[in-house]
């Protein structure tokens, strides 16, 4: 049974030092790197911690490819002979959260998060601008990546959890790859088009979220517009449950939900009972940016707000809408 385990302290998750001798450990299993194999120190010693995989990663130190040469053959192979590791147990708290809270069964939480919304959102983004080629920033399982493939549009996807990148249509997986939103593997002025969709930023503080703000910058060419789908933290404030409790198809989820930091991050706990008894936790912090709070960074990144919708049916921002869908477009 999932018991509270009480809020802790919410400050930086993880190392971003500790991540990216992750990715160069990995880079060199994989020979990516050009040096030598079985470096000194390997991935368990990264300080990212016991239970990540060392699933191959695409170092940013391969920023001079292009996205097809890159993507194409070892990305597909580096994802396709991966094996994913057992869960991290419960009480593994060295993970970064965004590292623990991404695994495979993510996608039973979000069961309604599904290739059918995916659709309608893709239209929705191609109405208002989308071009490829697009960068699918934190692209989780792909569901966008496939929806923009279907429609033809060419988009490489990004994700840093194996496991859901694992589980993708095997239509896409020679697409993906498995990279850190903080340092790409892009050369600069490689996407006409980026997406950043279903609050997928905010997690790493507010260094490292600058950080994926000059990687959008970087990636993005001039003139390219990219959409960035955060929550509204006027309605998330306004409308937080504490607790919940649901089941599907006999996994009973139960969300623990509370603010922090002044009501600047709102915070999840996650447990995850099977009917087996399996139980699975984990813990969500998402940073809440308004559309102010970005603006400076982003326009100081060569990057404007164009507009901002309040959902992806285009109904304008409003305390009562729940997402904040950026339109943004690069100098
Ligand atoms: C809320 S999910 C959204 C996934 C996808 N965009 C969707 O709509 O289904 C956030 C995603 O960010 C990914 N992520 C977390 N930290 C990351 C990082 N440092 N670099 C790249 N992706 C990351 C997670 O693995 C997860 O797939």
């Amino acid at each position: 049974m999932c018991t509270s385990t009480g809020l802790g302290r919410v400050g930086r998750a993880g190392g971003k030092a500790g991540l990216f001798a992750l990715f160069l450990s990995g880079a060199f299993k994989e020979g990516l790197l050009g040096g030598a194999h079985g470096i000194g120190h390997g991935w368990k010693d990264a300080t990212v911690g016991r239970g990540f995989h060392p699933y191959p990663i695409v170092s940013r130190a391969l920023r001079g490819l292009g996205p097809p040469s890159l993507l194409g053959e070892s990305s597909h192979r580096a994802l396709s002979t991966a094996t994913v590791h057992p869960m991290s147990s419960p009480s593994d708290t060295s993970e970064p959260w965004f590292v623990t809270a991404f695994r495979a069964d993510y996608r039973e939480l979000y069961a309604h998060r599904d290739d059918h919304a995916a659709e309608e959102e893709v239209a929705h983004l191609i109405e208002q601008g989308l071009q490829g080629p697009v960068l699918d920033l934190c692209c989780g399982f792909g569901r966008h990546a496939a929806a923009m493939t279907r429609r033809g549009l060419d988009v490489v996807g990004v994700d840093l959890s194996a496991e859901l990148l694992r589980s993708a249509d095997p239509h896409i997986a020679g697409r993906l790859a498995r990279c850190d939103a903080r340092s790409l593997p892009f050369k600069q002025s490689s996407f006409a088009g980026l997406v950043n969709l279903f609050s997928s930023f905010g997690y790493f503080g507010e260094d490292g979220d600058l950080e994926v703000l000059d990687e959008i910058a970087r990636v993005l060419m001039p003139s390219g517009v990219a959409f960035m789908d955060l929550m509204n933290p006027e309605f998330v404030r306004a409308t937080l449950v504490p607790f919940s409790e649901r089941e599907e198809q006999g996994v009973v989820l139960t969300e623990e939900r509370a603010l922090e930091n002044d009501g600047l991050q709102v915070v999840k706990q996650v447990c995850m009972t099977r009917p087996d008894g399996e139980v699975r936790r984990w813990r969500e912090e998402v940073r809440l940016y308004t559309v102010a709070d970005l603006a400076e960074s982003l326009q100081e990144r060569g990057i404007e707000v164009e507009s901002v919708a309040g959902a992806f049916d285009g109904r304008p921002l409003a305390a009562d809408t729940p997402r904040q869908l950026l339109r943004l477009s690069r100098r």
